[in-house]
């Protein structure tokens, strides 16, 4: 299979001022394509070919899990975003949220010092396990909750390149801003329970 870039449910300047529209063109269509070309060059005529991305994931190592992951990430953490987002979570995940954390803005202000923590690049995450119970974990570099066994429901890209061009080295402001723009219906989606 080759992979390819998804088009975005809107338009690059649509989640200005949280993230500019030269830092969708940046991050989205030059470092995903780049990951995504990457991909494309090491599964030709390998037995990962026929695998879906998840798969590839799964079960590779090394430079080639870092391109599939950082593919997947990236497609995963732009598809959370909406300049009509739903603000807060409702049902089931928010009762999850307040089960684990008390609150939600408990749970987001811990999920974004988890995020400025994280040594070097990486990403934090929101997962549940197969019981539905929540976690936050922070990952380094291309890390993805798949491999273990986690199921991904929202993730901050705590990559410079996420956020220099619009924030400079101010990591945890940006954090702080997303919030804005994440569109919990997408993750509520996510949460099967
Ligand atoms: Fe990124």
């Amino acid at each position: 299979m080759k992979f390819s870039l998804p088009a975005l449910p809107y338009n690059d300047a649509a989640l200005e001022p949280v993230i500019s529209c030269e830092t969708v063109d940046v991050h989205y269509r030059r470092h995903e394509q780049a990951y995504i070309n990457k991909l494309n060059d090491m599964i030709a005529g390998t037995k990962y070919e026929d695998m879906s991305l998840e798969d590839v994931i799964i079960s590779s190592s090394g430079a080639l899990f870092n391109n599939a992951s950082q593919s997947w990430n990236h497609i995963f953490y732009f598809n959370t975003f909406s300049p009509h987002a739903k603000h807060r979570p409702t049902g089931n995940l928010m009762k999850a949220i307040e089960r684990h954390w008390e609150t939600f803005e408990n749970f987001c202000e811990i999920f974004v010092q988890t995020g400025v923590s994280l040594f070097g690049s990486g990403w934090v995450w929101l997962c549940s396990d197969d019981k539905g119970h929540l976690g936050i974990r922070a990952l380094s570099n291309a890390g993805n909750p798949l491999i273990e066994g986690l199921t991904p429901l929202l993730t901050f890209d705590v990559w410079e390149h996420a956020y220099y061009i619009d924030y400079r080295n101010r990591c945890d402001s940006h954090l702080q801003h997303i919030w804005q723009i994440v569109d919990w219906s997408v993750v509520e989606s996510r949460y099967k329970f």
